[in-house]
């Protein structure tokens, strides 16, 4: 079990989407002690009922009532992500934590879903112009997520905001997770991330196990 250098203040999350990655995001997050909101479209559906079961878990609909959080993670299938936030009413203010990779699945495999010269996050922030968008948790798979410590080095998760303040909390957080988190500059990077995840899937994938693998640290000696 890691060891935490700092005392981990107790937070109310909103996590957006519950499937491999939302549903690994909440159980985390709450295993850490903090309150996690999570927002799916059909939240009495039979396969979030062992989410809804955990201690410091609620489960709602999307068009439900919105809370204050300290963060909304958003994990949802980039295709219906826009849709989603657009149910949703958030403070001026709030941090929204885009885990997405913009890609869509078709007879020709993976493809990019967005123009190359933008990304999903800068894409977010234009759709939520009040709100401080943090890339981030989108360059490894769930599987790394619900078990960083696992692997040595951590894995690394590069996170880019255009907020400090945002980006210093977020970060945090990720280190909390078990990742070494680090400042890959303001959203107008986070094209970099989408891509990082694009070479992390390309690598691990051919592994034949991709919770094996992850991009760590080398650090002179
Ligand atoms: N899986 C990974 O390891 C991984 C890693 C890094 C990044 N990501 C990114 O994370 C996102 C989610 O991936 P995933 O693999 O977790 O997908 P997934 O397993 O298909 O889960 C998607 C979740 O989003 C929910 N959802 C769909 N429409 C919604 C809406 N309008 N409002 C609220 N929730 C909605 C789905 O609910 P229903 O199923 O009930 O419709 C489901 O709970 C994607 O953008 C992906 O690129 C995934």
């Amino acid at each position: 079990m890691r060891e935490f250098l700092r005392e981990i203040a107790m937070a109310n999350y909103i996590v957006l989407g519950a499937g491999r990655l939302g549903g690994t995001l909440a159980r985390r997050l709450a295993e850490l002690g903090h309150d996690v909101h999570v927002i799916v479209p059909k939240p009495d559906d039979a396969k979030y009922q062992e989410l809804a079961s955990l201690e410091h878990i609620t489960l709602a609909s999307s068009g439900s009532p919105n809370r204050t959080s300290d963060a909304m993670f958003v994990a949802t299938p980039w295709e219906a992500t826009e849709s989603a936030l657009s149910d949703l009413d958030l403070a001026v203010g709030q941090i929204v934590v885009d885990c997405t990779n913009p890609v869509s699945y078709g007879a020709t495999g993976m493809t990019l879903a967005i123009d190359a010269n933008t990304s999903a996050a800068e894409l977010m922030q234009g759709w939520l112009p009040a709100a401080k968008v943090v890339k981030t948790l989108n360059q490894v798979g769930s599987d790394i997520l619900g078990d960083p410590a696992a692997l040595s080095p951590p894995p690394m998760m590069g996170l880019a905001s255009d907020d400090d303040d945002a980006k210093s909390a977020v970060s945090a957080l990720l280190n909390d997770l078990g990742f070494d988190a680090f400042d890959a500059g303001g959203l107008q990077n986070a094209h970099l991330l989408e891509a990082f995840a694009l070479l992390w899937m390309s690598q691990a994938f051919s592994t034949g196990d991709p919770g094996g693998f992850a991009f760590g640290k080398a650090a002179r000696r």
